[in-house]
């Protein structure tokens, strides 16, 4: 099997959760630069990254990167690349772009361009003229930053983040991908207690649940590389039974979820039964106030309301005062917050021990991490 190179996007602040995640899957090989983490594997790592990649966005084959300052150099350099090694005759593929920073601004121009490359270099393989394009789908990228072009193609299809079982979500869901990465930059392992007590359509829970029960994210849904008739279906059928043989049911897990809204946890419940993590979490409604546990060394990790609605700051900051009141009374209690609001510590009514910047969508927010007393070892 050849050497490719493979991109996983993340959004900004994850890159290095990502790496982590590739370094976990045995991969070695992999550069870090903003918003991407690129490695070098075989085929193979396109399933099995696809399926249990937990924050990254999409997986990205890398087919080439050069110097482009003109549309002739773009054309020239794009048909050069062995689209035909991956891209099928009957292949239907879109081209979509952006352009920071580069004399080829024009988006549009570059994705018409690269189309027409694309195009013929298969009129050269298949010596046709005309191409149905009713196969399976690829999504080419040309991405120019400083006037380098890298082009790529989506082996994922829809977005990592949609992994299958939330069909349904509350107000304000976070994206999976986040939620996982908030869970693995915490101390938190599956031997200890986790509350979300605003836990809305049950992401972090869920994601929780299934780090801890070995699930990978990606069992649940199909990727668009897994069409591509270029990559053997045996590989696909591999990697699904390695990840299902590697579910561990046994192990007990301790997750509590609630929050103030009896629809998002009847939506919460519903999506962990989909997940199939419904017996790891007991969900509960209560507002903030009511939350309680007798037990030591637990793990909040919780997204807050932001308070966006007009009128809300006063409930906004009465909340999280409460949540100092509440967690700082147990020093083994861990906290970990993901809120945009710049006097949460304040608020809270302590510093936090480190505060992460992350953005969730086009939000900017801090991930503020408060480490409770390290439980007693086994
Ligand atoms: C930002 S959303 C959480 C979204 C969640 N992480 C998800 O992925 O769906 C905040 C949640 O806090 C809940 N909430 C607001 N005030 C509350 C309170 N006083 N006590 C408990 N929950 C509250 C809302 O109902 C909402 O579901």
């Amino acid at each position: 099997m050849s050497e490719i190179e493979l991109i996983a996007t993340a959004t900004f602040g994850l890159e290095a959760v990502v790496k982590r995640e590739l370094q976990n899957l045995g991969y070695t090989d992999i550069n870090v630069s903003d918003g991407k983490v690129s490695f070098r594997a075989d085929e193979k790592a396109i399933p099995r990254a696809n399926l249990w990649l937990r924050s990254a966005d999409r997986l990205l084959l890398k087919m080439g990167e050069f110097k482009a300052l003109t549309f002739d150099e773009l054309f020239e350099k794009t048909k050069a690349l062995p689209w035909d090694d991956w891209i099928t005759r009957d292949a239907k593929f879109t081209v979509n772009g952006k352009s920071v920073k580069s004399k080829l601004f024009s988006i549009s121009d570059c994705q018409s361009i690269v189309k027409k490359a694309v195009v013929e270099k298969l009129k050269q393989r298949y010596a046709a003229d005309w191409f149905e394009e009713t196969g399976p789908e690829s999504t080419i990228q040309v991405a120019l930053l400083n006037d380098i072009a890298t082009l790529t193609i989506n082996t994922s299809g829809a977005g990592l983040h949609k992994r299958g079982y939330r069909e349904a979500a509350g107000e304000a869901p976070l994206k999976e991908t986040l939620a996982a990465a908030m869970i693995q930059l915490s101390y938190w392992n599956k031997d200890r207690i986790l509350l979300d007590p605003f836990c809305g359509s049950g992401t972090i829970p869920i994601e929780a649940a299934m780090i801890s029960r070995n699930i990978a994210p990606g069992l649940n849904r199909k990727f668009a590389s897994e069409e591509w008739p270029i990559i053997d279906k045996n590989l696909w059928k591999e990697a699904r039974v390695e990840a299902y043989n590697a579910i561990d049911q046994d192990t007990p897990i301790s997750i509590l979820a609630s929050d103030i809204d009896h629809k998002a946890i009847a939506i919460a419940a519903e999506n962990a039964l989909q997940a199939g993590v419904d017996d790891c979490i007991e969900f509960s409604v209560k507002p903030l106030v009511q939350v309680k546990t007798e037990e030591k060394f637990g793990v909040v990790i919780t997204n807050p309301p932001y308070g966006e609605r007009i009128g809300s700051r006063k409930e906004i900051a009465d909340i999280y005062q409460a949540m100092g009141r509440i967690f700082r009374a147990d020093p083994t209690w861990s906290v970990y917050v993901l809120t945009p609001q710049e006097n949460f510590e304040s608020l809270y009514g302590t510093k936090a021990h480190r505060k992460r910047k992350l953005y969730n969508g086009n939000i900017k927010v801090d991930f503020y991490q408060y480490y409770g007393e390290r439980p007693p070892k086994k």
